[in-house]
């Protein structure tokens, strides 16, 4: 068997996937067993008292290195907000806008790429919103409505409600070169296809899906060269670097790190969760990861283009990452019946009529082929 077909990281090293087909990550990835260990480590280093806390420190220090080589930036330009809305929101607050100004989005986003601008309206900042054709956003037709107005373009590596893997160093040289800052959402991207974080102004990822990791705690980059007048929206005692104590309690100066929008204590738990999840993720290779989700990600494809289903993922593998979706009537009575088959996907949007399949290092041509089976049962009593 083509081993890319075979699971990266074997089912038994997860809880709870000793029957089903997991085929959920792009809502919530199974946990790792080994998260139990870092959980336990968390409890007890977390009891030391002091020097407890210097361990948890050690542990976001290792994480923050661990992303820097997975996001291809410098470690101090990285840190760990308690979600990618947070670190969205920080854009949206942290920069000082001009009534005229505009921000670009796609109407296929998630609704956090979309709802913090909302707050900007009353500035007089106008929203543009690039509709999809036939579930594919075209990346010219994104870069039609940046002008030099524009401050924001902001838009997911991969699309979490289609699928769609887009064209990012084509839209970073081009959203750079009229002058716009280029946010990325790499939460459908980071850790299971590369990301160039140093391609974007500001990149946000949430850890609970491909990264293996939980909630609680959210990557958040910083391109400190490109966007140093980034204003912190909240302070506190973990922004800064120095500060005049109880003799002076007005005197600060910010980290010069991006740890300067860490306004407070990060989730540690979460970072030992993360730490470990990371050291399997650059362990694998996101080479390794890539060409294994894509390939159960065309099998996918295929079989369920020929029950005739109506996809929103494009077939081409640049135009795919790890997650395939498609459009059925009843999107909440077919993951009903799947589950009863011991098949998870996710089907969150059922209210728009589109289920999403993923493929991740756990999952292997028996997932796939068993969820295609239980689809096509299904459809033979509900077209
Ligand atoms: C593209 C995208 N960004 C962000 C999130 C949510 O992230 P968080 O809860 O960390 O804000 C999701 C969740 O589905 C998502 O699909």
């Amino acid at each position: 068997m083509n081993d890319s077909l075979n699971s990266l990281i074997p089912k038994s090293s997860f809880t709870g996937l000793e029957s089903v087909a997991h085929l959920a990550t792009g809502g919530e990835s199974p946990m790792l067993r080994s998260h139990l260990a870092s959980m336990q480590q968390f409890m007890l280093d977390k009891s030391l008292g002091e020097p407890g806390r210097e361990l948890q420190a050690a542990v976001m220090e290792s994480a923050r290195q661990q992303c820097a080589t997975l996001f291809k930036v410098p470690a101090q330009d990285l840190t760990f907000l308690s979600s990618a809305t947070e670190g969205i929101n920080v854009v949206c607050y942290g920069l000082d806008w001009q009534r005229g100004d505009n921000v670009v989005v796609a109407d296929v986003e998630f609704p956090s790429d979309i709802l913090p601008w909302t707050k900007l309206r009353d500035l007089g900042v106008e929203i543009r919103i690039v509709k999809h054709n036939q579930w594919i956003i075209d990346e010219q037709e994104i870069l039609a409505q940046v002008d030099h107005r524009t401050k924001v373009v902001a838009l997911s590596q991969v699309s979490m409600f289609t699928g769609q893997h887009m064209d990012i160093p084509l839209l970073s040289r081009e959203i750079r070169s009229a002058g716009a800052l280029f946010l990325l959402d790499a939460t459908h991207a980071a850790g299971v296809v590369p990301v160039d974080a140093s391609l974007a102004d500001i990149m946000v990822s949430s850890c609970y899906k491909w990264l293996l990791g939980t909630h609680g705690t959210a990557v958040f980059y910083w391109n400190r060269e490109r966007l140093s007048s980034l204003s912190p929206p909240f302070i506190g005692w973990a922004s800064v670097a120095s500060s005049g104590g109880w003799q002076s309690p007005l005197e600060f100066s910010l980290h010069e790190s991006a740890d300067r929008f860490l306004a407070a204590n990060p989730s540690y738990v979460s970072l030992y969760i993360l730490d470990n999840a990371l050291k399997h993720i650059l362990e694998l290779g996101e080479n390794t990861i890539h060409a294994h989700s894509l390939a159960l990600g065309k099998i996918l494809w295929q079989g369920l283009d020929a029950m005739g289903l109506e996809m929103m993922t494009p077939e081409p593998e640049h135009r795919r990452a790890g997650n395939t979706c498609y459009m059925v009537a009843e999107v909440e009575a077919l993951r009903a019946a799947l589950e009863k088959r011991g098949v998870l996907v996710w089907g969150a949007y059922g209210r728009f009529g589109r289920v999403r399949v993923s493929a991740h290092v756990q999952n292997d041509i028996e997932d796939v082929d068993r969820f295609l089976g239980a689809m096509e049962d299904w459809l033979k009593f509900n077209r």
